[in-house]
């Protein structure tokens, strides 16, 4: 009989906070103590990134700014051609399309929206815009003259950024949505025009009524991700 391997207490803590996180897409109207804040920037802080240039400049906003900049967004998803600074794939070959598929679908029953219900498909979508009525996003952006491993520097900071949040009990969601904007938050927000926008981060506090809140996502088993070379003979 082999025994069950034993980890150290940390590596619990951190799997539960990994297995624990979650989307959120509803909140509560209330801001969140700044120094809460101030933790939760603080410990995304310690991100590693390439010759530890740190490339990630965020811009958080608080009440009533939140609602202010959700309004100008709302009116430009009504309006306006999404216009990304980074191109939003438009093609998902399979695995990726059905991971997709399964990821909406999760997210529209949640909500009860029907696959053929058109208006509510837009108006679930129009819920991006309206940053999910979180009392805080953060706009993140990264300098125009870095090459893609910024914008990986700026991935592992968010993933971090996420399991803080979650210790601390904020919830968040990312949100490549409003990055389709970049002109618009570059002027509402004066981020520097040499920086490129690349997603923003709704957080708060979770409504539990929000029904969006319901939908939980699976991952594959590591083996369809991981390819274990073996040592030649
Ligand atoms: C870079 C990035 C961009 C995302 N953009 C959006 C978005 O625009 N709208 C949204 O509702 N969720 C967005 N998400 C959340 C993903 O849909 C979510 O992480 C994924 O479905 C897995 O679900 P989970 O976070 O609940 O585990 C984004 C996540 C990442 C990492």
């Amino acid at each position: 009989m082999t025994a069950k391997p034993q980890f150290p207490k940390a590596s619990e803590v951190v799997s539960e906070l990994l297995s624990s996180r979650q989307s959120v897409r509803g909140f509560l109207p209330d801001p969140l103590p700044p120094a809460t804040i101030d933790r939760l920037f603080s410990m995304a802080q310690k991100a590693p990134s390439w010759c530890n240039i740190q490339s990630w400049r965020v811009s958080v906003t608080s009440p009533p700014q939140t609602k202010q900049l959700s309004d100008v967004l709302v009116a430009a998803a009504k309006s306006q051609l999404p216009k990304p600074d980074i191109d939003f794939p438009l093609v998902y070959p399979e695995p990726y399309n059905q991971h997709r598929r399964r990821c909406g679908g999760a997210l529209y029953g949640a909500m009860n929206v029907a696959r053929d219900d058109k208006s509510g498909r837009y108006d679930a979508w129009l819920r991006n815009y309206e940053l999910f009525d979180a009392p805080h996003v953060a706009i993140v952006s990264r300098d125009k003259r870095l090459g893609e491993y910024a914008t990986l520097d700026v991935g592992v900071w968010l993933g971090m950024l996420l399991v803080a949040a979650e210790s601390l009990g904020v919830d968040a969601c990312a949100m490549a949505s409003v990055a389709a904007y970049p002109d618009l938050l570059r002027e509402h927000l004066e981020i520097p025009e040499d920086e490129l926008i690349l997603f923003g981060i709704a957080f708060g506090t979770r409504d539990p009524e929000v029904p969006a809140n319901a939908a939980r996502t699976t991952r594959d088993d590591i083996s369809a991700n991981l390819r274990m070379t073996k040592t030649k003979a």
